[in-house]
């Protein structure tokens, strides 16, 4: 078990990296196949030899058997038929023997008539006699001198019965197997040196093809170890239109993303600390001015006053960062439920009235929604209060002394409007496009008030947004701007107006 996992532990740690194992594996296969190929042609060529002899032995036999009938009828000499035996031995390139019931042989193309069949084949003989004939390979005792224990060679040997004046005998003919041997071993060599060549190619291929599919992922591994570190200056170069190309593309586009966000993150600190440092530099300088007198205590509550002013600006600057934080992460809103935007518009203007009043700013509210029913939408009923009283506060901000703002809420098909227009200071084109950013202000020689942070828009269009709205401005220098948000209308119950086709309670609003 323990040795089991220290081997596992090893091929890990030896083998761990994805292109090294894909090598290996694609390397296993080709030698399996290649393996299995030369086993095939090992087989498929040692077999055509080996019957190409046979065959060849079985022809000697019949032009042995040939010879019996004229040795029988006595026109053929025991050494004519010696001689005519030896012929066909060296056609096949082996010996002959021809012997007889006992085991003794008659004849041949040796000259060991009378002599006694070696003991090595006394076996095929019996089946011989028996009529049977076949193959085997005989392995005779050394013939040199007598105690040479060395083996001969092995013979392929064929057996088969003929018949010489009634008696049965048998035809034995043996040929040395080195020689098909030594064939097979040149055919071996052809076939296996161009197929180890060939694995060395396709290991080669393999070992380059793997190493390149795998070269991205490794720089990814380090690209992912310099950003841990801190640098987002790298980018994983895309080589190829795969998965790999695919993710190497995702990968640089997900640093890209990194970069941007660190860009803005940087931006908004050097932003926050700006916006802090000009409310505590007025403040320090107040104050350093009473302590060491020069401003007269009368005229102290004067300064007083801006310092609490500046303290409160700090305050919201604060407290409107927090809540954009919390808005952001999603943590900012309750649960949306169908809000009526006609009542709850109503009670922000009630809160506000005062204000427009003071500026002498003249305030009008048009609905235009069916008397007696709301306009409702999926809202957070807090936060859509707190959409309205930013739209309305920067319209009382950024409208002159006489001027007019109207508020208008509309019931479309599908859709709740809220409209805030007024007849201020107006924008530029180009202004309207940064005026959702963080910070942004108004220029402060075109007049509006001072106090702002720049954050109450970047803050509405955060919760419009996040309760499913769209939030629109037109605007034009010196005649007015409008603010636009539209919502999703819903039914009172939740619905949508039109509801669910076939749907009985679908038609209230
Ligand atoms: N009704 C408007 N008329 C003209 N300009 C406007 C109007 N509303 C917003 N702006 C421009 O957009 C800028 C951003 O508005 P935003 O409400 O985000 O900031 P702010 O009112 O200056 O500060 P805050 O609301 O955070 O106290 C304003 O400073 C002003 O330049
Ligand atoms: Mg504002």
């Amino acid at each position: 078990m323990r040795r089991a996992e220290r081997l596992l532990e090893f091929w890990r740690g030896r083998f761990g990296s994805l292109y090294l194992r894909v090598f290996l594996l694609f390397l296993a296969v080709c030698v399996l196949f290649f393996v299995g190929l030369a086993l095939f042609w090992n087989m498929y060529f040692q077999n055509f030899f080996y019957k190409d002899k046979q065959e060849f032995l079985k022809k000697g036999y019949v032009e042995v058997t040939k010879l019996l009938a004229p040795f029988q009828e006595g026109t053929l000499s025991t050494r004519e038929l010696r001689m005519a035996t030896r012929i066909v031995a060296r056609g096949v390139n082996g010996r002959i023997f021809l012997v007889d019931g006992k085991g003794v042989i008659l004849n041949g193309s040796t000259e060991y008539e009378t002599f006694k069949l070696p003991p090595t084949l006394e076996k095929s003989l019996g089946s011989g006699l028996e009529g049977k004939s076949g193959f085997l390979f005989d392995q005779p005792p050394s013939e040199r001198h007598p105690g040479d224990k060395r083996p001969m060679d092995t013979l392929l040997t064929y057996y088969a019965p003929a018949q010489i004046g009634g008696e049965t005998i048998v035809v034995f003919l043996q040929v040395p197997v080195a020689e098909i041997r030594q064939t097979i071993s040149v055919i071996r060599l052809i076939i296996l040196l161009p197929l180890l060549f060939s694995l060395l190619a396709v290991g080669l291929l393999l070992y380059f093809i793997s190493r390149r599919m795998t070269a991205p992922l490794k720089q990814m591994n380090e690209l992912a170890t310099a950003i841990e570190q801190g640098d987002l200056s790298l980018r994983v170069p895309v080589t190829s239109k795969d998965e790999v190309g695919e993710l190497a593309e995702s990968f640089n586009r997900v640093v890209d993303r990194l970069q941007e966000w660190e860009g803005t993150r940087q931006e908004f600190l050097a932003q926050v600390s700006h916006e802090l440092r000009s409310p505590l530099t007025s403040l320090r300088g107040l104050i350093s001015a009473m302590r060491d007198g020069i401003i007269e205590p009368d005229k102290y509550g004067h300064y007083f006053r801006i310092c609490e002013s500046e303290v409160r600006r700090l305050e919201r600057l604060v407290q409107e960062l927090l809540d954009l934080a919390r808005i952001q992460n999603g943590a900012g809103l309750r649960e949306l439920k169908p809000v009526d935007m006609v009542a709850q518009t109503g009670e922000v203007l009630d809160v506000m009235r005062e204000i427009f009043a003071r500026k002498r700013l003249e305030l009008s509210e048009r609905v235009d929604v069916p008397a007696g029913e709301g306009l409702f939408a999926s809202l957070d009923a807090d936060r859509y209060a707190q959409i309205v009283h930013n739209l309305l506060y920067n319209a009382v901000q950024f409208t002159p002394e006489g001027g007019a703002v109207k508020v208008r809420l509309e019931r479309k098909a599908d859709k709740a409007v809220l409209t805030v227009s007024d007849t201020g200071i107006g924008m530029t084109a180009e202004e309207i496009q940064r005026i959702w950013e963080k910070f942004h202000k108004v220029d402060r020689t075109r007049g509006g008030t001072t106090e702002g942070v720049g954050l109450g828009l970047t803050i509405v269009k955060h919760l419009v947004e996040a309760m499913n709205g769209r939030i629109t401005v037109q605007s034009r220098p010196g005649e007015g701007t409008s603010f636009y948000v539209e919502f999703a209308r819903v039914n009172g119950n939740g619905g949508y107006p039109g509801g669910i086709p076939g749907n009985p309670d679908s038609s209230a609003g």
